[in-house]
C-alpha cells in the first residue's frame, strides 16, 4: 500500500500540508501553488498583458520511477485525468514501478537550402566542412559548452527538388534550447548556403526532436490488472490504435492527458511537445498510437516512446513561481529526468484509460468525477454539490439540468 493511498480523500488543506512535509516546501512555496503568476511578472513574458489565466493544479501520486517514489503536479482542466494517472501509477508501483530510458537532450536545428544544382556535391561539401562549422558555432555558446552541451554534429539531407536541409544537432543540457538553436542556425545559414552553392531558406529548430526521445516502460503481472482476459483486451485496444488513425488520435490524446499537464505545470512549451509527439506518431507515414503493449508469460509489458523537448532552466520555468515549486515537488529534476517522469505519466494515463475502456467503459470512472464539475456549473456548492454529483453518477445521467432538478427535489 503506497504512503499516498487515499490522498484524494483528504481535504485540500491537509493535502497541501502533507505535500509540504514530503517536498520540504516553505510557506512561500505553498502560497505559490495558488498565488501563481502576478500580472507584474507576466508583463515581460508576453505582449499586451491584461492579466493571468489560472488552471486547476492537482497532484498525481504514487509513482515509482527507476526505484524512486515521486509525486507529480499536473495543471489541467479535465476531470478524472489526475485520478487516472494516479490509478495507473498505483498499478505499476505494485509491480515494481516504471523504468525510463531518456536520450541526451539533443535538439535539431534546420538550415534549408533551395535551388541546389548538385545535391551530391553539396552533401560532400557539408561532410568536409562540418567540423569547422561545429567548432565555429561552439565558440558562440561558451557557457553551454562549459556545461557539457553544444553542437555535436552537422549533417545534410537531400529532400529532392533541389532542396537540401542541413541539421545541426545541439545538446542543450537542462535548457529546452529553442532560442539557442535558432541563434546558431541564423548565424551559420548564409555560410552554409554559400559553400553549397544554393539559395538560403529557413533557419529554425525542428519540433520533431527525434534525438531527444524519452522511453517509459513497465511490466505488470496480469493478475494485477484483473486477469489474462483484461490484459489481452488492453493489448487488442492498443493494436486498434496502431492500425486506425481515427482511434490513434483519441489514444494519443489520452497519453497527452498525462504529458501536457506536467509540461504546463513546469512552465514548458506544450505546443512544441504536442507537435513533436504527433509528428513522431506518424513517422512511418501513418499516424499511429505511441504506446506498445504485449503479454510475455504472466506479465503485461508496456512502453511509451516520444520526443520530449523540455527544460528545467531559463524562460518560464525560472520566472513562474508555481512552475518553480512544481519542479521542487519532483525533487528539482534536470531536463532528462523531467522528460522521463513525463513519459511515465503519459504511460500511466494510457494504461488507466485502456483498462477502463477494455472493461467497464470510460463513463463510470470519468463521469463520477465529471459530475462534480457539472454540479458546480449548476451553481451548487460543497456538500450539496457532492451529494448531487454522487446521485447523478449513480443514475448515469450527468448534466446541468438534472443537477438543478435534483437540487430542487424533483426526483
Ligand atoms: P476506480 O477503480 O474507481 O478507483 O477508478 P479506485 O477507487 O480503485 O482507486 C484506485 C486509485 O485511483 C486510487 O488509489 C487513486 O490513486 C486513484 P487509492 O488512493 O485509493 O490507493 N483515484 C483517485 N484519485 C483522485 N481522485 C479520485 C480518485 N479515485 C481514484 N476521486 C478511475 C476510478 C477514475 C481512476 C478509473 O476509472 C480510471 O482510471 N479511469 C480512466 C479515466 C480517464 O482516462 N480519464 C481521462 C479523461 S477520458 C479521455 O479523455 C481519454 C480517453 O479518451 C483516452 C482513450 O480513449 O484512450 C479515454
Amino acid at each position: 500500500m503506497s504512503e499516498w493511498s487515499g490522498f484524494h480523500k483528504l481535504p485540500p488543506e491537509e493535502r497541501i500540508e502533507r505535500l509540504a512535509r514530503h517536498a520540504h516546501l516553505t510557506p512561500e512555496d505553498c502560497e505559490s501553488l495558488t498565488g501563481g503568476l502576478s500580472a507584474r511578472t507576466a508583463e515581460p513574458l508576453v505582449e499586451n498583458v491584461i492579466g493571468t489565466f489560472a488552471l486547476p493544479l492537482g497532484l498525481a501520486v504514487g509513482f515509482v520511477i527507476d526505484g524512486e517514489n515521486i509525486v507529480v503536479p499536473m495543471a489541467v482542466e479535465e476531470s478524472s485525468v489526475i485520478a487516472a494517472a494516479s490509478h495507473g501509477a498505483k498499478i505499476v508501483a505494485g509491480a515494481g514501478g516504471f523504468t525510463t530510458d531518456v536520450r541526451e537532450p539533443m535538439m535539431i536545428g534546420q538550415v534549408e537550402l533551395r535551388d541546389v544544382r548538385d545535391g551530391k556535391a553539396a552533401l560532400q561539401i557539408i561532410a568536409e566542412q562540418r567540423l569547422v562549422w561545429k567548432e565555429r558555432l561552439n565558440k558562440l555558446i561558451p557557457t553551454m559548452v562549459a556545461r557539457g552541451g553544444g553542437v555535436r554534429a552537422i549533417e545534410g539531407r537531400d529532400v529532392g527538388g533541389g532542396r537540401l536541409v542541413v541539421h545541426l544537432h545541439v545538446d542543450c543540457r537542462d535548457a529546452m534550447g529553442a532560442n539557442l538553436v535558432n541563434h546558431l542556425c541564423e548565424n551559420i545559414g548564409d555560410d552554409i548556403a554559400k559553400a553549397c552553392g544554393g539559395r538560403r531558406g529557413l533557419r529554425i529548430l525542428s519540433n520533431l526532436a527525434t534525438e531527444r526521445t524519452a522511453r517509459a516502460s513497465a511490466s505488470i503481472p496480469v493478475q494485477a490488472l484483473g486477469g489474462t482476459s483484461v490484459a489481452r483486451a488492453i493489448v487488442e485496444a492498443n493494436e486498434f490504435a496502431l492500425v486506425d488513425p481515427y482511434r490513434a488520435a483519441t489514444h494519443n490524446k489520452g497519453i497527452m492527458n498525462g504529458v501536457d499537464p506536467v509540461v504546463i505545470a513546469t512552465g514548458n512549451d506544450w505546443r512544441a511537445v504536442a507537435a513533436g509527439a504527433h509528428a513522431y506518431a506518424a513517422r512511418d507515414g501513418t499516424y499511429r498510437g505511441l504506446t506498445r503493449y504485449a503479454i510475455h508469460g504472466d506479465e503485461l509489458v508496456c512502453s511509451l516512446v516520444l520526443p520530449l523537448a523540455v527544460g528545467t532552466v531559463g524562460g518560464m520555468t525560472a520566472l513562474h513561481p508555481t512552475a518553480r515549486t512544481c519542479l521542487k515537488i519532483m525533487g528539482n529534476p534536470g531536463a532528462t529526468r523531467l522528460a522521463g517522469i513525463i513519459a511515465c505519466v503519459g504511460l500511466a494515463q494510457n494504461l488507466a484509460a485502456l483498462r477502463a475502456l477494455s472493461t467497464e467503459g470510460i463513463q463510470r470512472g470519468h463521469m463520477a468525477l465529471h459530475a462534480r464539475n457539472v454540479a458546480a456549473q449548476a451553481g451548487l456548492e460543497d456538500k450539496e454539490a457532492e451529494r448531487i454529483a454522487r446521485q447523478m453518477a449513480a443514475e448515469g445521467l450527468v448534466n446541468v439540468t438534472r443537477a438543478r432538478e435534483l437540487a430542487a427535489g424533483l426526483d
